[in-house]
């Protein structure tokens, strides 16, 4: 096994997690029709496997954001790349992300989304890295905690690849891997069959 990279929660847990927190959210919000929201591109792995084990007549929408890359870290500010296609007015809001790291991004995306007199709002994450929480932020649902790495797969992504890969992984060594990207390239989904081979089978 790669000390490199090691598998942290395997495609299994993940689904059972997931089974959970779709039974959890769909008690809290009995008799409501919530809108789950997914910021792009990291959270729509999470949120299309979080719906399907959530008993309620929801509705999805999307967020692009992009970050200013500048000096400060800019507090968390953040471009809205792409904007919701619906209203969120009087409705009952779910943030879905895949990570929540340092809690910038995500509070300055609920101060947006909060002026916009919802309802309420709740954030439902994947993974909770609460060690490196430098906004304060109340993650009403976490899939798990997670340990200060760096966390890839499962929509995640390192340089943007990897995002397809089943399980989330632990990079120890982000330097290694882009030098040697092998022990990531191992986590993949294997390759489909080749029909060819079931040539002559019946
Ligand atoms: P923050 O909470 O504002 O620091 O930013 C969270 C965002 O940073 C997440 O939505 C991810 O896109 C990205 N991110 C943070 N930690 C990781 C990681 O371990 N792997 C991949 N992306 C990460
Ligand atoms: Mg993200």
């Amino acid at each position: 096994m790669s000390d490199v990279v090691s598998v942290l929660f395997a495609r299994e847990d993940i689904r059972r997690r997931i089974e959970e927190l779709g039974r959890t959210i769909t008690g809290d919000y009995d008799g409501r029709a919530p809108v789950l929201i997914s910021v792009l591109r990291g959270g729509s792995v999470f949120l299309a496997d979080l719906i399907r084990e959530i008993a309620l007549p929801l509705s999805i929408d999307y967020m692009s954001i992009s970050r200013y890359d500048g000096a400060t870290e800019s507090m968390g500010r953040v471009r809205i790349v792409k904007d919701l296609e619906d209203d969120i007015g009087d409705r009952d809001v779910i943030v879905v992300e895949d990570i929540v790291d340092t809690g910038l991004t995500l509070s300055y995306l609920l101060s947006v989304l909060d002026s916009r007199g919802p309802a309420s709002v709740a954030v439902c994450a994947l993974l909770d890295k609460t060690a490196r929480r430098i906004a304060p932020l109340d993650v009403r649902y976490r899939g798990f905690e997670c340990p200060d790495v760096f966390v890839v797969g499962y929509g995640l992504d390192l340089h943007e690849r990897y995002r397809n890969v089943p399980d989330l992984l632990a990079v120890q060594d982000i330097r290694a891997v882009d030098v040697d990207p092998s022990p990531l390239e191992a986590f993949l989904p294997r390759a489909p069959r080749d029909p060819s081979d079931d040539a002559g089978v019946t």
